[in-house]
Formats: structure tokens, C-alpha cells, sequence
């Protein structure tokens, strides 16, 4: 039987020719034409206001963090169940977090205890799209909006996903929150290897990211030729990916649909294959909200216990199939518990202990998943 890995990088075969046009134009930083063509193709495709490529998901949330002027003391809602980076961001800048749990039925917040947790501190809420599902977007809206408080997408994995409303017609996920963040690593639909974006939703935010984004410079305006020199004008980092980057991302960029169509194929391909045995042997397969449309970004099954799932992975690992649990819940980490007491939050311990992903990229087989479904069965 040949192994089969838990991912595989797609490659459209146009990456290395984009990247030799950079390269032979001489004009390797960032901000370039491949760049222009990806934040342009996000705003028209998506209907995002504003984008700004970045080196990565991480540095897109730290940006977020100094566009909303996070200050120490500042308190910020998001579920434990995500990436370190999604804390971190705000961490970095002296926030306090404070963590929702999980649905009983999919890693997203619970959108029923946002309210409970805020106080006069909190200053937003960061909402995960696990696996590209969308969280209750108009629910969240509506709380925020009631507070006065910011909605940061962290969308890392949620590229050409979408929430449905109830009359049938759909909004991109990333197009909701006040603030957006992408990932194009590796291990994404859509990648570029390392790579992120940050959206901005909201007008007042993108002069000041325009600033942010050149390292606390008004150099932008002064390649637009508004002024005659540039300088430090605010905080900021390096956010700014090479265009040798962007080519990269651009070449995945016009070939979406055919990954996005080609992936929803195999996902329903697992869940097809699954639906019998997820019954007899008592694990769950993903919950799709009815307002949630996905692009088949993770395929996953939710097993009875910790046990069933190393049970499950190790009878996998010996048929040389590689699967992989996921997030490490953060409000049991190592450095949370550091320094607060230690609090229950059941379901997303639950998806911690019990979730695993299974191999899904383009060139997975038809027959790889029936291979796969009849050693988990
Ligand atoms: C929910 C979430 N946010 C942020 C990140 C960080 O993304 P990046 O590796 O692009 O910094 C990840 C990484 O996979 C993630 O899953």
C-alpha cells in the first residue's frame, strides 16, 4: 500500500513563471505588480473594501491589533480553540484575552456566551472560521454593533468561503469584521508558501494601515508622488511580502475555482464514504450550519473520545495514512495557565482531544479515500 501523506502542496505549474518575470524585471520588494494583482483580485472577487498582503496570517492579526489601538488592559473575546497567533496579536500589545468556548456541534465560538464575557474593557471580538465554516456572522454583528465593540475575522482558513443568508444569497467570509486576516501558508487551499492578508472593511482604518503597512512611514504617499519625502509618522512593522511572493500566490489565485470544485469533490467523497461507519462506531462527522457555504478546507471526523482517537490515527499510521488532531486548546497552554487559574471550557477540550483531520489535497485519489474510510470503518 503507498503511503499517503496528510498534505501535499498544489502547484498550478505557472509559479516559476511568474517568479522569473520578477525576477528579470528587477523589481524583487514588495507592493509590485503581482501584489497590486492579488489585493485587486481579492477586493473585486470577495468584495473586501481594502487588502494588504502580508508575510503571513500572524503579522496581518498583529497589524489588526495596531489598528484597533489595542492598549494594556484592553480585553479581547475569542474562542480557545484557534492558533496561538490569533492571542498572541493582541498579547503582543498588552491585551487581556478572554476565552469563549466551542458550539457542542462544530469548533466555532459559541456565539451564545460572547455576551456573558464582555465587560466595560472589551474592545473586540475575534471569531475563528474553523475548517472554512462560518461562524453566526449576522449574530455576531448584531452583539458587536449593540457594544460598540470590533469584529476581527481571523479567516485564516477561510479563503472563498461563505455565510448564506436566510433569503438564499451569500457574503464572503472576511467581508463582515471591521478587520480580516488571511493565511496563505502551506498547508492552505491557497498558498504561497508563507503568506497572509489583512483585510479592512471599515474607510477609517486604511489611511493609518497605509502607514502601519510601511513601517510606521508615509512612504506610500510619497511613491504617489504627494509628497516630496518620506517619514516616521506612527508605529509599524515590516508586514510587506517580496513580489517573488505574490507571483507565487498569483498563479494559485487564477486557478481557484478548479482547486476550490476539486476539493468540495473529495470532501463529500470522505463524507459519502463515512456517513455508515461515523453511525456504527459513534464518532461525528463535520456539522455544516445551514448558513454556512465551505471550500472543503479541512475533512475532519470528531471521534467519541481521546482514546478512539489515537486508536483511530495509529490504525491509519500503520496502513502508512498520516492524519493529524489539531488546535492544542489555548486556555490550557503552558503559558496561559501561567498566569490565570484554570477554567473548564468542555467543548472545545472535547474537539482538542477528539478531532482529527484527515489527508485532503488536490491529488488525493478517489481510491486513497476509500482506502482511508475502510480502515477508519
Ligand atoms: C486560525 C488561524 N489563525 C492564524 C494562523 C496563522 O497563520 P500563518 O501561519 O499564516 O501566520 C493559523 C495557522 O494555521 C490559523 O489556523
Amino acid at each position: 500500500m503507498h503511503p499517503i501523506p496528510f498534505n501535499k502542496p498544489f502547484l498550478t505549474g505557472n509559479e516559476s513563471i511568474y517568479i522569473n518575470e520578477v525576477i528579470s524585471s528587477g523589481r524583487l520588494s514588495g507592493n509590485g505588480k503581482y501584489t497590486h494583482l492579488c489585493q485587486d483580485f481579492f477586493c473585486n472577487t470577495f468584495g473586501f473594501k481594502k487588502c494588504f498582503l502580508t508575510t503571513s496570517c500572524t503579522d496581518a492579526l498583529e497589524m489588526a491589533a495596531i489598528l484597533i489601538d489595542i492598549k494594556p488592559g484592553d480585553e479581547i473575546i475569542l474562542p480557545s480553540y484557534t492558533f496561538v497567533s490569533s492571542a498572541n496579536a493582541f498579547i503582543l500589545r498588552g491585551a487581556k484575552v478572554v476565552f469563549a468556548d466551542s458550539n457542542k456541534l462544530n469548533p466555532n465560538i459559541d456565539t451564545h456566551q460572547i455576551e456573558s464575557l464582555i465587560t466595560s474593557k472589551t474592545k473586540a471580538i475575534v471569531v475563528v472560521h474553523y475548517a472554512g465554516i462560518a461562524c453566526d456572522m449576522e449574530l455576531i454583528m448584531n452583539i458587536a454593533s449593540a457594544h460598540n465593540l470590533y469584529v476581527i475575522e481571523d479567516a485564516a482558513q477561510a479563503i472563498d468561503s461563505y455565510y448564506i443568508y436566510a433569503d438564499g444569497s451569500r457574503k464572503a467570509l472576511g467581508s463582515f469584521g471591521h478587520l480580516a486576516t488571511f493565511s496563505f501558508h502551506e498547508t492552505k487551499n491557497i498558498s504561497s508558501g508563507e503568506g497572509g492578508m489583512l483585510v479592512i472593511n471599515e474607510d477609517s482604518f486604511i489611511a493609518r494601515a497605509e502607514t502601519v503597512y510601511e513601517k510606521g512611514t508615509n512612504r506610500a504617499q510619497f511613491l504617489r508622488n504627494e509628497i516630496d519625502k518620506y517619514q516616521w509618522m506612527d508605529v509599524g512593522s515590516s508586514f510587506m511580502p517580496a513580489e517573488i511572493v505574490a507571483a507565487f500566490l498569483w498563479s494559485q489565485l487564477q486557478e481557484i475555482q478548479q482547486i476550490h470544485n476539486h476539493r468540495l469533490f473529495l470532501w463529500n467523497l470522505y463524507y459519502s464514504a463515512l456517513e455508515n461507519s461515523s453511525i456504527q462506531s459513534d464518532f461525528n462527522l463535520p456539522f455544516i450550519p445551514q448558513y454556512a457555504a465551505h471550500n472543503a478546507h479541512i475533512f475532519y471526523i470528531v471521534c467519541s473520545d481521546l482514546h478512539q482517537r489515537i486508536e483511530i490515527s495509529h490504525r491509519l499510521k500503520q496502513s502508512h495514512i498520516n492524519s493529524c488532531s489539531h488546535y492544542q486548546s489555548l486556555h490550557n497552554s503552558p503559558f496561559f495557565l501561567a498566569h490565570h487559574p484554570k477554567v473548564s471550557l468542555p467543548y472545545t477540550e472535547k474537539f482538542t482531544n477528539c478531532l482529527l483531520r484527515l489527508p485532503l489535497y488536490h491529488s488525493l485519489q478517489a481510491s486513497d479515500i476509500d482506502i482511508i474510510a475502510d480502515c477508519i470503518s
